[in-house]
């Protein structure tokens, strides 16, 4: 899609240095992979993302939201319209009460997890351990309700406060969201016409807890997924969702002998069977081909059809 100097003008009007033309995704997936965002967006507060928004909805320019794209497969003929980010700022973590169930710390979603969790331990504050080591930011894990087998952040999240997509703000509660395994959908009637809208604060509710232990957890926590999970070559995490009441997609992935199966400079991980890592070069293209050699591998001896947990995007 062009986008024409009347729009570029706006752009850059509005948001200086923190709007991109033809900016390669391989610059903001953790995969280090995708092609380029006809635009890049980094607004730095509400005012600036509620007259991006509306802008963008003028001119009919489609958008998407991104965090830190660490769940995130952009194919190699990139994302049509404009890409925003809030990693720019939404990232203030403030105490925003003790009520009987616990204390409630609200954050920005461009808040990277591991600092809340991290603030969270400092705190003694208990409940979020278990996304130690998940990188990405809150908006992202709220919106994949990012998790392990110690919990998911539906057991800590209270409420979130969002912009609608006619620009205007709202408070959604826990009883406005259904949670499910490695995603969040809005209840009927919660959302404006059964558009997105946008997560901007997430708000938690967290036990008080001795720091000591909590610190002692956090290194068991962190040691656990460095000694199980690749944490060096680019990737993003677990590639496939553990299918239901089956095994889990990594050891059916080994027992498939895919493990170390190469496309280009995509692998299966020598550590763990469901991470697809980037050796160095690796294209959408050569990640997508390796998925699906796995899939195939994995139909044939099991008859288990693995649905990807990374959310694939562009054209
Ligand atoms: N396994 C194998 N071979 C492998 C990998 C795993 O046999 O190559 C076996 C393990 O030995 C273990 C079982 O599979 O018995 C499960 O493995 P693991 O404990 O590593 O957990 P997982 O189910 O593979 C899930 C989440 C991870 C999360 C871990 C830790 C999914 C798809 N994955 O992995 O999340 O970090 O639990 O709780 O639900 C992610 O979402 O990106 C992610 C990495």
């Amino acid at each position: 899609m062009g986008i024409v100097p009347d729009t570029v003008q706006w752009l850059q009007d509005l948001l200086g240095p923190d709007v991109r033309l033809n900016e390669p995704m391989s610059r903001h997936t953790s995969f280090r992979i995708g092609g380029p965002a006809d635009v890049w967006a980094r607004p730095r507060d509400v005012n600036t993302l509620v007259r991006l928004i509306r802008g963008a909805g003028e001119r009919q320019i489609p958008f998407v939201v991104i965090g830190d794209g660490t769940n995130l497969l952009v194919r190699n003929s990139g994302i049509r319209g404009l890409v925003i980010t809030l990693t720019g700022g939404f990232r203030e973590i403030t105490h925003t009460g003790e009520y009987p169930d616990g204390i409630r710390l609200t954050t920005g979603a461009g808040c990277r997890l591991q600092r809340f969790c991290r603030q969270a331990v400092d705190q003694g504050l208990a409940g979020l351990n278990f996304a130690l080591g998940i990188p990405g930011t809150m908006g992202g894990a709220i919106r994949m309700n990012a998790g392990t087998r110690l919990g998911w952040m539906s057991d800590v999240l209270r409420e979130v406060r969002v912009l609608q997509p006619d620009g205007t703000e709202g408070i959604l509660r826990r009883v406005d969201m259904d949670f499910s395994y490695r995603t969040l959908s809005w209840k009927p009637g919660t959302i404006e016409g059964g558009e997105e809208p946008i997560i901007l604060e997430g708000t938690f509710c967290l036990t008080p807890e001795d720091p000591a232990f909590l610190k002692n957890e956090a290194t068991e926590i962190i040691e656990d997924r460095r000694a199980r999970q690749p944490t060096r070559l680019p990737s993003a995490g677990c590639f496939f969702k553990n299918p239901p009441d089956q095994e889990p997609a990594g050891r059916l992935i080994e027992a498939a002998g895919m493990k170390g199966k190469r496309i280009g400079d995509a692998e299966v991980s020598r550590r763990h069977a469901n991470f697809i890592v980037n050796r160095k070069h690796a294209s959408a293209a050569d990640i997508l081909s390796l998925m699906e050699w796995i899939q195939e591998e994995v139909k044939k001896k099991y008859d288990i059809d693995l649905e990807p947990e990374v959310q694939i995007v562009g054209s």
